[in-house]
């Protein structure tokens, strides 16, 4: 038995998060814990990590850091997201599990590639209709809507479409990439809310129509009867996922609160983005929860999150609104 526990966070290009994390988690000074940037110099197979819990904060972008850790999982690290369900799910999914468990989300459909993907020709979509029952598609969305990647983030490649000849022309120049095209919804309030060890919420006012530096400067004063269903909606959006660590973006239309993304288990922590006051609090519950997944880390075990979605299905219970 290990008494010792060893936190690690595995990150990119970001600057102020990991190290303010780090320091928060060793500032609690906490018998038998620690924290540093997870160090790699070899990747055995079936070989512990050495770390009780792992905050990945990069792995989207880099498959050896994914691989590097489902095994570290598989051998008792809690890492934070579990890495398989991170593998498995994106912005489609997560949309189409929302429409199963009372979440409204905007109307949504996902294309095909406008190019075909590496080492396939015309032959590999025998499956396909060509064309796509475009105006069904449209009907069903309407326009003005939104064009955005299956599996993307920070605000990239997102274009809003004003009709079908802008969308033609825009779905043009998407390449390869695998996009969702969404009913716009016309929002009063937006808000941004982190989410963290399915229980911590924060609730940020965020205007997306400011430029990228002043969108948290939003002046939303939701009721407290608004500030709590909005929680709710964040709590129950991430116990069926599964993360610990993510953001849901809010826009609330007639009052109606709406998931418009809520696929982000890297979510953007930079101090300068999301001010001091976000920042200190992302940092503090981060470190706090880490250290609770430390204490509670069985040496020989699965120390990763199931989301209730992954629960309901391996037991082939209904997915029903529970
Ligand atoms: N369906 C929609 N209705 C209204 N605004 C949207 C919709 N989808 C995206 N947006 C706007 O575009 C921004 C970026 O889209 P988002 O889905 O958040 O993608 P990303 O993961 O790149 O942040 C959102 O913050 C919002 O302002
Ligand atoms: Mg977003």
């Amino acid at each position: 038995m290990n008494s010792y526990k060893k936190i690690g966070i595995l990150y990119g290009r970001e600057r102020s998060f990991p190290m303010a994390f780090i320091e928060a988690v060793n500032r609690k000074n906490i018998a038998g814990i620690t924290a540093e940037p997870v160090r790699i110099d070899k990747v055995i197979q079936g070989e512990n990590s050495g770390y009780a819990v792992i905050i990945d904060r990069i792995s989207q972008d880099v498959p050896f850091y994914r691989a590097y850790l489902k095994n570290a999982a598989l051998c008792g690290t809690a890492v934070i997201n579990n890495p398989f369900w991170w593998s498995a799910d994106e912005k489609f999914f997560n949309n189409c599990l929302a429409t199963r468990i009372g979440i409204p989300v905007p109307k949504t459909v996902i294309l095909p590639s406008r190019e075909l993907p590496p080492d396939t020709s015309d032959q590999s979509f025998s499956n396909l209709a060509f064309p796509l029952d475009w105006q069904s598609i449209f009907d069903y969305v309407g326009f003005p809507a939104y064009m955005k990647p299956f599996a993307g983030g920070g605000w990239k490649n997102v274009y809003k479409l004003h009709n079908a000849e802008e969308f033609y022309q825009k779905h043009g120049e998407t390449g390869q990439l695998v996009m969702l095209l969404q009913e716009e919804i016309v929002f009063s309030e937006y808000y941004r809310c982190y989410c963290i060890g399915g229980k911590y919420v924060r609730i940020m006012p965020y205007e997306p129509r400011n430029p990228h530096h002043l969108r948290y400067n939003a002046d939303f004063n939701p009721s407290a009867e608004r500030l709590q269903e909005m929680e709710e909606i964040v709590l129950r959006i991430n116990a069926w996922l599964g993360y610990d660590f993510n953001t849901v973006e809010l826009a609330v239309r007639d009052g109606i609160p709406y998931a418009i993304d809520f696929c982000n288990p890297a979510p953007d922590a930079e101090k300068t983005s999301v001010g001091e006051d976000n920042f200190n609090w992302v940092v503090d519950t981060a470190a706090d929860y880490a250290i609770e997944r430390a204490l509670n880390h069985q040496d020989d075990g699965d120390n990763l999150t199931w989301g209730k979605y992954l629960q309901q299905a391996t037991a082939h219970r209904s997915l029903a609104v529970l």
